[in-house]
């Protein structure tokens, strides 16, 4: 294999036994890491097991790159203990964490069971948790420095998406996630950023056709191929300085999301009034709407 840019890196994905983790475990064999494609191979629901990494890692050692499947879930500290164990018992390091493993439970609020919050919420962000805390303390021990941390999160989570609540809580909390651990992990030299991305997956498919968009397997602007490149340069040595930033990439389009950011604010010299906010609140709002229509703007796309 030609020399990549992630060559000699370790890297591990989390749920790349299909979708997008597979084509970002694709990508980063190219690109000349060793590694670990992980996944339950669980129903989109999160039910079930299988191994869906084995074909993954077949295909990686096929094109002459390095693999080793990992089947453990993402969900409980055990497991993501097993899966950074894969890692240093197989290639002795490792460099780059994805988490991307993913499942959906939709249901409006009306509806939503127990099971239905807690399953998302463990698998996406407890499951952050459980593989990055093992990751983190290994960084510290070993002074081992240009890590790289891929957080997913979701428009669900960024914008809001009709009865996704456990969904979107799960992926703004990964986003709050990914806000504290790069400051958490800057003095480690280990950047931390976040992915919003969209592709016609099996998590996505059925939400795309009930709109009645049909998609079409050649639109390459749909495909989960198109988010592994900004995920293999964002692991690269290049994307040193590049932390605690979330990345929109879909369609075809890659941007650079706002952050929770204060627009304009008042200091009250005593106590408030309520006709202290009835005075202010439409100041307040306005600016927010200022500040949306820049940013939807400033956000259209540019063709290159
Ligand atoms: N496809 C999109 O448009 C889209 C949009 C926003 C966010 N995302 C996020 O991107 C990520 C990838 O989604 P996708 O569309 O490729 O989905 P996908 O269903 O194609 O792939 C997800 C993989 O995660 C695995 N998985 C599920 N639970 C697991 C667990 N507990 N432990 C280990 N593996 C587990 C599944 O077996 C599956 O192979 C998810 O975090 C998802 O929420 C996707």
């Amino acid at each position: 294999m030609a020399v990549g840019v992630l060559d000699g890196k370790v890297a591990v994905v989390t749920g790349a036994g299909r979708g997008i983790g597979r084509e970002i475990a694709l990508d980063f064999a190219r690109a000349g890491a060793s590694v670990v494609v992980n996944d339950l191979g669980a129903a989109a629901d999160g039910s079930g097991a299988g191994r869906v990494a084995d074909e993954v890692v077949a295909e990686i050692r096929g094109a002459g790159g390095e693999a080793v499947a990992n089947y453990d879930t993402v969900a409980t500290v055990a497991g993501g203990e097993a899966i950074f164990g894969t890692a240093i018992e197989t290639f002795g390091a490792l460099d780059i964490l994805v988490n991307n493993a993913g499942i959906l439970r939709d249901r409006t609020i009306f509806k939503m069971t127990e099971e239905d919050w807690d399953g998302v919420m463990t698998v996406h962000l407890k499951g952050h948790f459980c593989c990055t805390a093992p990751f983190a303390r290994y960084l510290r021990e070993h002074d081992r420095r240009g890590a790289r941390i891929l957080n997913f999160s979701s428009v669900s989570g960024l914008f809001g998406n009709f009865g996704q609540s456990n969904y979107g809580a799960a992926k703004a909390g990964i986003a709050g996630f990914s806000r504290v651990l790069a400051l958490e992990l800057t003095k480690y030299g280990c950047t931390v950023n976040t992915i919003s991305p969209g592709a016609a997956t099996r998590l996505t498919i059925p939400l795309l056709e009930g709109r009645g968009e049909s998609v079409s397997e050649e639109d390459w602007t749909r495909s989960p191929a198109q988010i592994a490149p900004l995920c293999t340069w964002l692991a690269s040595d290049t994307a040193r300085s590049i932390t605690g930033q979330i990345f929109n990439v879909m369609r075809g389009t890659i941007g650079i999301m706002q952050q929770p950011a204060v627009i304009r604010s008042f200091q009250a010299a005593r106590p408030w009034s309520l006709e202290d906010l009835d005075r202010i609140m439409p100041e307040l709002m306005s600016a927010k709407q200022a500040n949306d229509e820049r940013a939807k703007r400033d956000g259209t796309p540019e063709k290159l």
